[in-house]
């Protein structure tokens, strides 16, 4: 089957700085793809490329098989690419159904206007559709501001799923979170890999290994590891990379 996105040759440089350097990634229908490192690996910045929030240098990009090259964020998510913002996007004092609700008529916007009162209560059922699958509906009607951080973070991700995109993309949504509310998350975002391909950028490896089917780790702007849970820890790069191991060379 094609890929739901396809990453190659990725490069970005701040100044001197090279951030991302050559970053090549395959990310198959419905898998959860994590992209992890330490704080600074380049994460966040390659993230930005991929999503259209930032030019790479070089490199290119695909997405269902379309190449999306330098295409800015809004043509990216409508060909089904979406993106959690943060707390930001949040409309506080709407609903937590109006919200995502909103985000569902957003992508039906270019409608004629005969149609906007079917797809009024069309928009409505898909996301309580969406709040239903992410364990959200018993805050259906509360006014979004007055939701804990944890459920902000859920909300967001469902206000980016109402987009239906085929690619989600997510950076960090377990910050700041207790681990309780992580592992929830964790067990949504496996969870959604059902219905969309998930690329996840994490810096906690215990929250990744869990719930991925490949893991691609970073650090200094470069990929050192790919592959499976399982061969991502035996992999003796990242434990130096992740448990700061000292040189073996250095032990006489
Ligand atoms: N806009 C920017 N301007 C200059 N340097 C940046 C910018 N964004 C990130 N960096 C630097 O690029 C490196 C990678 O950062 P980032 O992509 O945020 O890493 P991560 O998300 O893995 O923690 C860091 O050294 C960071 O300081
Ligand atoms: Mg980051």
């Amino acid at each position: 089957m094609a890929s739901a996105l396809v990453v190659q040759g990725l490069s970005k440089s701040f100044g001197a700085l090279r951030a991302v350097e050559n970053v090549s990634l395959d990310v198959a229908p419905n898998q959860v793809h994590s992209l992890i490192g330490p704080n600074g690996a380049g994460k966040t910045t390659a993230f930005n490329c991929i999503s259209g929030f930032l030019r790479p240098d070089v490199g290119r990009i695909w997405l269902n098989g379309q190449e999306v090259t330098r295409w800015p964020p809004h043509r990216l998510a409508s060909a089904g690419m979406a993106r959690t913002f943060q707390i930001t996007k949040i409309f506080s004092e709407l609903s937590v159904l109006e919200n995502v609700a909103l985000a569902a008529r957003s992508r039906d916007g270019r409608n004629l206007q005969m149609w906007r009162r079917a797809n009024h209560c069309a928009a409505k059922e898909q996301a309580e559709e969406v709040l239903r699958t992410l364990a959200l509906s018993a805050r259906t009607d509360s006014s979004a501001g007055q939701l804990a951080h944890g459920e902000k973070r859920v909300l967001e991700i469902g206000i980016a799923l109402a987009l239906r995109p085929a690619v989600l993309l997510l950076d960090e949504p377990t910050a700041g979170m207790s681990s309780r509310e992580s592992e929830h998350i964790a067990a949504l975002i496996r969870k959604l890999s059902s219905r969309v391909s998930v690329l996840l950028v994490e810096h906690d490896m215990e929250i990744v290994l869990g719930i991925s089917d490949v893991v691609t780790v970073m650090t200094q702007g470069r990929i050192i590891a790919s592959g499976s849970p399982a061969q991502i820890t035996r992999d003796p790069e990242v434990q130096a990379a992740y448990l700061g191991t000292a040189e073996p060379e250095f032990v006489s």
